[in-house]
């Protein structure tokens, strides 16, 4: 469980010296991303190029985390890799693989039963190549990794989008497929687009109902889903040195909602504060000997327009609680304004469930100033009008709720705790009702609201608040309640107004835990084995894809033309299907089922161009395999948005798509595509996606020339004969062309490690 003291030392020791010369050569001051990425350029990496947005550069992380779901597909990668032994410290966490439903022993209980094969697939792996592994029920991965592993100034890749988390406590934390962690462990340099810096200002200082949380959700709705896009999102101010280490945890979470890069803060006291509480004085004295590099210079928070490429500034002060939503993050609405924008859009404004927790907001301080609030509920005379239910980031966090009696304040007013996971937050949720699909609102503290997200139901309308709204909303049960202004009618008749949160940064007495869940791995691994049943329906050792057959591609069949939102979540669902998260073939039943037709607006249903038959995609996917016919997706504006979810590249591939094109690309779906051997397109005139028809059969030309900035052209061949020829545009520089051309980046790295 230990956190690697000596390599952040290390880290430490040389990161002044690379900032220094990083300045010089800049010859200018420095923001602190900009000096973490410095800081972990990889040795190999010669080439002197750093423009925003455009130079890929090879980086060395620190650390790899990764969670079940993933760790799953990573892992039966890395094993193809040919390594005695993973090259960085790295983690596995159990937690997106149980199911809400009654509480959280049952639910824990039936989780080990029903994933027994692949938690013992993953301890047997992690145990043999040297990877720390946290058992089900430990927490979810990025309240384990703030808790245990983030440092201020460190670089860490982690399998799960919401890995940004850990730029709460200063690293550059960053979401990628499990084929880049498999790189990483593997000791090879990682690549990243340099990114674009967009700073925000924090003036002022939270108050009242306010939370951290409100931070991002207002961030999220001046920049959009896409707004962070191939940026990192740095935040300063007072604002944010006021902040708690965990509040700044959770506005770097929900920064993969905006699609940024990463986010992260400098170092200050609440980070100190922070690791000392959680056990980690070393680190914190080893980074304030370096403080000041792990903070932007001066000049730069000085005349921030100077350093960024956009800068936002938000007055704390003035800040208002948000609820963001329904069916997307950036749908900023301030509370005061939500009985208006309900009305208008007729959103049912009867809450059912009010949920709290998941990795976004499960610290101590979330549940405290909760709990500030479930305390009145008695007090006053009220009771609770919504469902309500907590689900805690980890088992120390929990351990120490408890102990504090913060639980029993929720179950005397009749909340339900589920088990330290995912659960709700990942469609986990066996929500009772759920199939009937019944039009219905909830309010949780959650990242994520897409469509279907927590319940699998359509029409579940979730809007996402901070822990302490979303428990005033639970109390009130309806939408239109603004807590700061409005009053409840208690059980006397009376008219009774909430008090505003209140709570503790860190536990008065302390952290406390038994058993923390953790699994150190053996010191040597290699007698250990690992089985895989060839019978498994869950888990599938991996076989290389194919080279590229060195020639263009000819007669590709359309197999959809996604219309709007095609996010991670459409390409390769979640919910039911996460347990076949490590069993390629089987998994691939579920590619594109969630995508929309453009030509028929349905989900699942296209045309089989052989038989001319409407039928679900991986069914008409598989029968153009069968037939030796390779096909081709077409999709919207920011393709695969969401998550780094590497099967929503690995099913197409493995199903004989051979491109993906698109107005334009989310940047880890694109690079896992890459990864995979897979053609990622973008249109050169975006409107030529009106030119592709339900019937047409496509070429891909200027393969056999494949370069860096040239674009391919493509042929549509319509039905009747005709024919438009059309641009499309790619960002692949020579190695991800080789990685095209080997059928896949891992292909490259078998013949690295065998030679
Ligand atoms: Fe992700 Fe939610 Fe779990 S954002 S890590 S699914 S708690």
């Amino acid at each position: 469980m230990a956190f690697d003291i000596e390599m952040i030392k290390k880290v430490y020791a040389e990161m002044p010296a690379k900032v220094d010369a990083a300045r010089k050569t800049l010859g200018r001051p420095l923001t602190l991303s900009e000096k973490i990425l410095f800081a972990h350029v990889h040795a190999d990496y010669k080439a002197a190029s750093f423009e925003r947005g455009k130079s890929y550069v090879d980086f060395a992380p620190d650390r790899v985390a990764m969670q079940d779901a993933t760790a799953q597909m990573a892992l039966l990668q890395f094993m193809q890799a040919g390594r005695p032994k993973v090259a960085v410290p790295s983690t596995v966490h159990c937690d997106h693989l149980i199911t809400a439903k009654v509480e959280a022993k049952q639910d824990l209980q039936v989780a080990n039963m029903e994933s027994k094969e692949v938690y013992d697939f993953l301890a047997s792996v992690s145990n043999k190549y040297g990877i720390g592994f946290w058992k089900p029920g430990a927490g979810i991965i990025h309240q384990v990794v703030l808790e245990n592993y983030a440092f201020p100034g460190g670089m860490m890749i982690g399998t799960d989008s919401h890995t940004v988390n850990a730029g709460g406590l200063g690293m550059i934390a960053i979401g990628v497929g499990g084929a880049d962690a498999c790189d990483v462990m593997a000791g090879l340099p990682w690549e990243l687009k340099w990114p674009k810096l967009i700073g925000v200002k924090l003036t002022g200082k939270l108050n009242g109902w306010t939370a951290p949380k409100d931070v991002i959700l207002k961030v999220a709705g001046i920049l959009t889903v896409k707004g962070g896009t191939g940026a990192i999102v740095e935040y300063f101010g007072e604002g944010a040195t006021s902040m708690s280490c965990t509040g700044k945890g959770t506005i770097c979470n929900m920064g993969a909602e905006i699609g940024a890069t990463t986010s992260t803060f400098g170092y200050d006291a609440s980070m100190s504060r922070y690791l000392k509480a959680t056990g980690r004085e070393e680190i914190a004295t080893a980074a304030d000997a370096i403080a000041s590099y792990l903070n932007a210079d001066k000049e730069v928070y000085e005349d921030p327009t100077q350093y960024f490429d956009e800068v936002i500034e938000i007055d704390l002060n003035q800040l208002e609680p948000h609820l963001n939503g329904p069916f997307t993050p950036d749908l900023a609405t301030p509370i005061s304004k939500m009985k208006e924008a309900a009305a208008a859009n007729g959103w049912p404004t009867k809450i059912e469930v009010g949920l709290i927790g998941s990795c976004t907001n499960s610290s101590y301080e979330d549940i405290s100033r909760a709990v500030s609030l479930a305390k009145q509920v008695k007090a006053k005379g009220l009771s609770l009008k919504s469902e309500f239910t907590i689900t805690p980031g980890s088992e120390q966090v929990r351990f120490t709720v408890e102990r504090d009696g913060f639980l029993d304040e929720f179950n005397n007013i009749g909340a339900k705790v589920f088990a330290n996971a995912c659960g709700p937050c990942i469609g986990m949720w066996d929500r009772v009702g759920a199939e009937k699909k019944e039009k219905n609102t909830i309010v949780h503290s959650f990242n994520r609201n897409f469509a279907k997200r927590a319940d699998g139901n359509p029409n579940t309308f979730a809007f996402v608040g901070s822990p302490e709204l979303v428990t005033a909303l639970a109390i009130a049960g309806d939408l239109n309640f603004n807590p700061l202004t409005d009053t409840l009618t208690n059980d006397k008749g009376e008219q009774v107004k909430l008090d505003a949160p209140s709570g503790y940064e860190l536990p008065v007495r302390g952290f406390a835990v038994d058993d923390p869940g953790y699994q150190a791995p053996a010191v040597d691994g290699s007698g250990v084995t690992v089985a895989v049943d060839p019978a498994s329906k869950r888990l599938q050792i991996l076989a290389p894809f194919d080279a590229w057959e060195g020639t263009d591609l000819k007669g590709l069949k359309l197999l959809i033309k996604a219309k709007g939102k095609c996010t991670t979540d459409h390409i390769s669902m979640a919910g039911p299907w996460l347990k076949f998260r490590g069993h390629l073939d089987n998994i691939s039943n579920n590619m594109l089922i969630g995508a929309v037709n453009f030509f028929n607006e349905k989900t699942d249903n296209v045309k089989n161009q052989l038989t001319g038959e409407y039928g679900p995609v991986p069914a008409t996917q598989r029968a153009y395999k069968a037939a030796g016919v390779g096909s081709i997706v077409v999709g919207d504006e920011n393709y695969g948005e969401g998550s780094s979810r590497e099967h929503a590249a690995m099913e197409p591939r493995f199903l004989g798509v051979r491109a993906i094109l698109v107005k334009s690309f989310a940047r880890i779906h694109e690079t896992n595509l890459k990864k995979q051997g897979m053609l990622a397109l973008t249109f050169v005139d975006k409107t030529d996606y009106d030119k592709i028809l339900e019937d047409d059969t496509i070429d891909i030309n200027g393969l056999t020339t494949f370069a860096p900035g040239t674009p391919l052209t493509l042929t549509l061949n319509h039905a009747d004969g005709s024919r438009h020829v059309i641009q499309v545009q790619h960002t692949y520089n020579q190695q991800q062309i080789e990685w095209f051309k080997a059928g896949a980046a891992l292909n490259i790295i078998r013949k690295q490690v065998a030679g």
